[in-house]
């Protein structure tokens, strides 16, 4: 029983393509496990345990295996927020207009903040909320999880090495595929290495402090994470929080400035698109990595201890 399930989610995690693919969610919980403060680490590997090799990298996928099997598809509409917007010409997100049933991948990360902390909850409730946070933080970077626009992308054909996909699929995974093999080796685990050693040392270091305000161009004057997280634990209401908002609208804005500048016929994975591409998905997986470690750490060592 347990090998015929683990087949199952195998098999179904091959199939599926929501979200960043398996190498783009795998690569948010490597990253993340790099950053966590010691009671979140604690937390983080004695929850998920050996099934996921004490591990979000492992576990960062989970959500998207079961959202295709009856038991969870209730949490199929978590994994996004429908922009109402108009790409290319605007790209906006307002969170009253487009998660206005307050079921969205914005009202499932305060949902699931406040489970993985609820200690009269069971180790099984929590360890699904760690792992649903573990994947909506990823999810929210997928500029096509923060579009409404043909089905975030899944209804405008595309070519992506030669064969035919869609838009969504190539932002999911067409991409990140192709950047493994061309400068990876074909391996997630060096494009974690490059991305944490940028993140630590390299390109992103000076802007991770800007990662952890939860301020914009757009929307100014916001609270930084570590307050409004601890805010948000006092009143434990189910309301979106400020600073997904805000990382949505990040999102949102690459739909407009990258994702919509393909011209028809044009193979995205090759040439200018590509080259215009990977810099945006490697800045979305680093930060919102960077992010999701520093959430579990304000959460369970009380500030985000980074830099
Ligand atoms: C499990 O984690 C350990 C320690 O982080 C690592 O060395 C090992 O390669 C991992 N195993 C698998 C199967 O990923
Ligand atoms: C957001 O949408 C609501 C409902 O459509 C609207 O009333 C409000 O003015 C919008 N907010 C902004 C900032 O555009
Ligand atoms: C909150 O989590 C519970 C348990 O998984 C789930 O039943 C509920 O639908 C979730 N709501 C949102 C908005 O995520
Ligand atoms: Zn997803």
């Amino acid at each position: 029983m347990v090998i015929f399930s683990f087949l199952t989610v195998l098999a179904l995690s091959a199939s599926g393509a929501h979200g960043w693919g398996a190498s783009g969610h795998q690569a948010v919980g490597f990253i993340a496990m790099e950053f966590l403060s010691p009671k979140a680490l604690s937390f983080v590997q004695n929850s998920l345990g050996d099934m996921y090799n004490r591990s979000l990298g492992p576990a960062a996928t989970w959500a998207d295996e079961v959202r295709s099997m009856p038991d969870f598809a209730w949490s199929a509409d978590l994994h996004f927020v429908d922009a109402e917007d108009n790409p290319p010409s605007s790209c906006n997100l307002n969170e009253t207009r487009d998660c206005a049933n307050d079921f969205c991948v914005l009202t499932a990360i305060a949902n699931y903040t406040t489970r993985v902390v609820d200690t009269r909850l069971d180790a099984e409730q929590r360890q699904e909320a760690l792992k649903f946070l573990d994947h909506f933080i990823g999810d929210i970077g997928q500029p096509l999880h923060v579009e409404a626009d043909a089905l975030g992308g899944n209804r405008i054909t595309a070519r992506c090495n030669g064969a035919s996909t869609n838009l969504h699929s190539v932002w999911d995974s067409g991409i990140i595929n192709r950047l493994l093999q061309q400068s990876h080796g074909n391996s997630v685990a060096n494009w974690v290495n490059d991305l944490v050693a940028r993140i630590k040392t390299g390109s992103f270091k000076s802007l991770t402090s800007s990662w952890l305000s939860c301020s914009s161009v757009t929307q100014p004057l916001r609270r930084d994470l570590d307050l409004q997280i601890n805010e948000f634990l006092g009143t434990r209401a189910v309301t979106p929080l400020e600073c997904p908002l805000v990382w949505g609208g990040e999102s949102n804005k690459f739909v407009c400035s990258t994702v919509f500048t393909f011209t028809t016929g044009e193979d995205l994975c090759t040439g200018s698109y590509f080259t215009d591409a990977v810099p945006v998905i490697e800045l979305q997986i680093a930060k919102q990595a960077f992010r999701l470690a520093a959430w579990l750490n304000v959460l369970f060592d009380g500030a985000t201890n980074l830099p």
